[in-house]
């Protein structure tokens, strides 16, 4: 190969950083996959929208397809977010044999298995390392790193801006409002964060987490949630009195084929170390019959964070590109069992 060339859709927050990385780290993306990796075309809503990286105007487009038909582009990374128009986009993409990269847990929490299919069934690859816990490599941890383990239970903060949230409020006195305005000006924060404080986007992260480390199919509605909404900063202040510390904790339990999930904010006392979990970061702990108990931490949102594991994922990708290997990522065959009805 003598150039990677990348679609990318969005240049937002993460998308920005996706940019910014392939470009100051070029010398590292060469040495690893042995060629150059340029992004070719950009899609956005706005073109004359002020951006946090510069780039070329002609790069620019509102057209979809000047990006998911150019026979030139191998990979498309997905950094805009949404759920259904992304879908069709992805779809179109794999048709056109195109290896997809993308940050998007919605889509991946409701339709990654069916996208998993597609890919596989078109010789692609489709990864989401940045979709769960932002800069943390947790995914491949659990698909790989554990691989040979049985995961019994997984716990943690897996979303940064109700981790800033509470942290602010507990830490400065901060009211929830202006807390939450800060995590969006920090593009900590979905574009609508509804998601983010009433804790949809931490359940649709804990059951990407156990979908792949139960190596089960979790049905979304089966997620007991409760965000952070009604939390005041009186509420901390008690807490604090008292020893303790609030945070958004998912859990995720196995017990034989029944699983329980639940996200809802859950008083800690200060010496837990979850309690420790300060901003936007966030922490995972992983329970193994075999391992015991692991911890990851680290930042869970934000631009640079995120692309890093966006930009890792692209290197997995071109690396099987090399290869000759795309579509036959260890996470597919998981997918492919979990796609069976219980019984089947
Ligand atoms: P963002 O800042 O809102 O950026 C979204 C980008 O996509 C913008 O450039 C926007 O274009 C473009 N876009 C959105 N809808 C579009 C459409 N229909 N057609 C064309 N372009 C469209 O979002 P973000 O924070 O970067 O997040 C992107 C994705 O990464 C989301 O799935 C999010 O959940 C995920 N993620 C984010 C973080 C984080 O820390 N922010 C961390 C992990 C994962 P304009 O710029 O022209 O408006
Ligand atoms: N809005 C998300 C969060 C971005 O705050 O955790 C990272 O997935």
């Amino acid at each position: 190969m003598e150039e990677i060339s990348i679609g990318l859709l969005g240049l937002g927050t993460v998308g920005s950083g996706v940019v910014k990385i392939i470009e100051n780290h070029q010398d590292k993306l060469i040495h690893q996959v042995g060629c150059p990796v340029k992004v070719k075309k950009i899609l956005v809503k706005d073109l004359n929208k002020e951006r946090a990286v510069q780039v070329e105007q002609a790069r620019l487009t509102t057209n979809p397809d000047e990006v998911l038909n150019d026979p030139e582009i191998d990979v498309i990374i997905e950094v805009m977010g949404g759920i259904d128009e992304t879908k069709k986009y992805l779809k179109q993409a794999l048709l056109n044999r195109k290896n997809i990269v993308t940050a998007n847990k919605d889509l991946m929490a409701l339709h990654g298995a069916e996208l998993l299919t597609i890919a596989s069934e078109n010789g692609c690859d489709l990864f989401y390392e940045a979709s769960v816990a932002g800069g943390i490599p947790i995914l491949r941890s659990l698909v790989d790193g554990l691989a040979s383990d049985r995961i019994t239970k997984m716990m943690g903060i897996v979303n940064g801006t109700t981790n800033f949230i509470l942290t602010k409020m507990a830490k400065f006195g901060s009211a929830y409002e202006e807390a939450l305005k800060e995590a969006q000006e920090l593009g900590y924060a979905e574009a609508d964060p509804t998601a983010d404080v009433e804790g949809l986007d931490a359940a649709r992260k804990m059951a990407i987490l156990s979908t792949l480390g139960f190596s089960m199919k979790i049905d979304l509605d089966d997620v007991k949630v409760k965000g952070i909404t009604g939390i005041t900063e009186n509420d901390l202040e008690y807490a604090k009195q008292l020893g303790y510390t609030m945070k958004l904790i998912g859990i995720a339990h196995r017990e034989g084929e029944k699983v329980e999930i639940s996200v809802q904010p859950t008083l800690l006392v200060e010496s837990h170390p979850l309690a420790s979990v300060q901003d936007e970061f966030n922490a995972v702990y992983v329970y193994g019959e075999a391992v015991g108990e692991t911890m990851f931490y680290g930042p869970g949102a934000g631009s640079l964070p995120t692309a890093t594991a966006v930009v890792s994922d692209l290197v997995g990708v071109m690396k099987n590109m090399r290869l000759g290997v795309t579509g036959k990522s260890a996470v597919i065959p998981q997918y492919k069992k979990l796609l069976k009805e219980p019984g089947e």
